[in-house]
């Protein structure tokens, strides 16, 4: 006999209760015992209130080995959907544990590939929520296949629409290399790792004895290899972060970034700042105060914290606009750059400048790191990354030498050269090809073998060194040459910023046509 209308209504509600339940309620009570969410519990927290339209419930997999065409559930591991955020639309994917582990199948990844699609139609940002066991085994190559129709969309995707991964569980095996290939990654601690080979094979491998979370843990990857952008102490605080993140980014690279309202005065003074930098050369301060005091309402949202902490990268507003923030930290390794910083600043410029979000570079680089260990893993190679980024990079770029400006690195820090558009310094900046020491060292090198009494050593150093700082180690010689458009009071560097940022806001710069550059990788 046919279902009546009623009936059938009864039978989608049903069918809706069904899938929400996963993988059954046995499994979302061991989920929650790990101290993990379930996907649709992590959603709901991500999207404003009631704003999430799922798509895809009712898909199963197509697998009949293995004995999985006796089991299956609806949405088959994955909640698919879009929402808003802020009022604005998000696609998300959120990988279901409950289900099979959240190991992914042909019907999960086509799935995922679905609202990849629908965002670069729209023109949105794309969420993935990781947590799962991989590849699903009883799929065999369709999975595998799956992977690689998600990193294709990913690939195109990247510089399109931002996407953000968050790591909230497992994420091992080839599986990792869709976060890897979107612009920030979210790691749990505690409840996340990422590898690309786990604990056990790497013991039958290389011999090593480690754990998960000494292996890809969260805080291996913030800190140690730089794959993870953020940690959060709780999912609730990743997911927070998220919403955060996004309140920086424009929905795609044809808009321009969310302008915020601002109440905080474009012209105050802060002259704790004429007084920031220490007397002597060598003595360390910490640039985030910089940052915090010349942004809107002192706020700044780091990125990467953990990893390469001698330059500092992040978001922040400028009379509400958004800006990325590239600085050298004194405060660790005197803000010297070496492979990672040149790396980790590389991309970070080089996602501002695919989503014409302004970078303001602020200087105090005695140089770059020497050394076997820096030479024999390519610091020229890596080097140059960060001087490919900021020269290919058409966004507006605004430089504020605070102190030292030494050498190649003074070329890289967002010079006039590599298409600065507005470089201002502090009046205590040195630009020169090296520190004062070092020049004198070399320079006198000959003079300096032929006085054997130490004193007068000393008092011939000294002498020279202060006709070197008179002479080179301060910013009217850049300035004279117009390398330096204006030497600034350090205390009045957040009205000169906005200023600046204002008078860029028209700005319209390009490339050379060409299928694309060679940066060296
Ligand atoms: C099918 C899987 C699965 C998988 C887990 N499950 N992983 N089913 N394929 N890959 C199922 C389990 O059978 C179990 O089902 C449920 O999910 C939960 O798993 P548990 O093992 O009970 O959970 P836990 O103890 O928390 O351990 C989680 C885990 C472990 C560490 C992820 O399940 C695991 O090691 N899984 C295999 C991981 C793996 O080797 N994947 C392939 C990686 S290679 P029941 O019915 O009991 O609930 C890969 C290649 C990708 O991914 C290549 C892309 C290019």
């Amino acid at each position: 006999m046919d279902k009546t209308q009623k009936e059938k209504i009864q039978e989608l509600i049903e069918l809706r209760e069904e899938a929400k339940l996963g993988g059954g309620q046995k499994r979302i009570d061991t989920q929650h015992k790990k101290g993990k969410l379930t996907a649709r519990e992590r959603i709901d927290l991500l999207l404003d209130e009631g704003s999430f339209e799922e798509f895809d419930m009712f898909v199963s997999h197509r697998c009949t080995d293995f004995g999985l065409e006796n089991e299956s559930y609806l949405s088959d591991g994955v909640v698919t959907g879009y929402g808003t955020i802020d009022g604005r639309i998000v696609y998300i994917f959120s990988q279901d544990f409950t289900i099979f582990g959240g190991s992914l199948s042909e019907m999960f990844a086509e799935k995922i590939c679905k609202i990849m699609d629908m965002a670069m139609k729209v023109g949105a940002p794309v969420i993935g929520i990781n947590d799962s066991g991989g590849a699903r085994i009883q799929e065999g190559v369709k999975s595998l296949g799956g992977y690689a129709d998600i990193f294709l969309r990913n690939i195109l995707a990247s510089g399109v629409i931002p996407q953000i991964s968050a790591i909230f569980g497992p994420c091992a095996g080839g599986a990792v290399y869709s976060p890897a290939l979107t612009d920030f990654i979210i790691m749990s601690r505690n409840t996340s790792y990422m590898f690309v080979t786990g604990p056990k094979v790497v013991k039958t491998v290389t011999g090593e004895t480690v754990t998960a979370e000494q292996l890809g843990g969260a805080d291996i990857h913030a800190s140690k290899s730089g794959v993870a952008h953020f940690v959060s102490e709780t999912e609730e605080e990743g997911i927070s972060l998220i919403r955060k993140l996004l309140s920086y980014l424009p929905q795609n690279n044809l808009e321009e970034p969310p302008l915020a309202p601002c109440n905080d005065p474009i012209n105050r003074l802060d002259d704790y700042l004429n007084e920031i930098i220490p007397e002597e050369p060598n003595k360390p301060y910490n640039m985030l105060e910089v940052i915090e005091t010349i942004a809107d309402y002192n706020e700044f949202l780091e990125v990467q914290r953990h990893y390469a902490p001698n330059i500092v990268t992040g978001f922040a507003r400028f009379n509400g606009m958004s800006v990325g923030i590239v600085a050298n930290q004194p405060r660790y390794m005197a803000g010297v750059l070496d492979i990672n910083a040149s790396r980790k600043a590389a991309r970070f410029v080089r996602f501002c400048d695919a989503f014409n979000i302004p970078v303001v570079t602020l200087v105090d680089v005695p140089g770059f790191l020497p050394g076997t260990g820096q030479e024999y893993n390519a610091i020229i190679l890596n080097g140059a990354k960060l001087m490919f980024a900021y020269g290919e990079a058409t966004v507006p770029k605004v430089t504020i030498i605070l102190r030292k400006a030494y050498g190649g690195a003074y070329d890289v820090m967002s010079s006039k050269h590599l298409r600065g558009d507005i470089n201002y310094a502090w009046p205590g900046a040195e630009i020169a090809v090296m520190g004062p020491k070092g020049a004198i060292e070399v320079l006198h090198s000959r003079e300096l073998k032929g006085i054997t009494d130490e004193k007068q050593k000393a008092e011939f150093l000294l002498k020279k060194e202060n006709e070197y700082k008179n002479k080179f180690a301060n910013p009217y010689v850049a300035a004279k040459y117009g390398y330096i458009d204006d030497v600034i009071e350090p205390r009045n560097t957040r009205f000169r910023v906005i200023r600046a940022l204002q008078s860029l806001q028209t700005k319209k710069d390009v490339n050379p046509p060409r299928k694309h550059s060679n940066m060296p990788l």
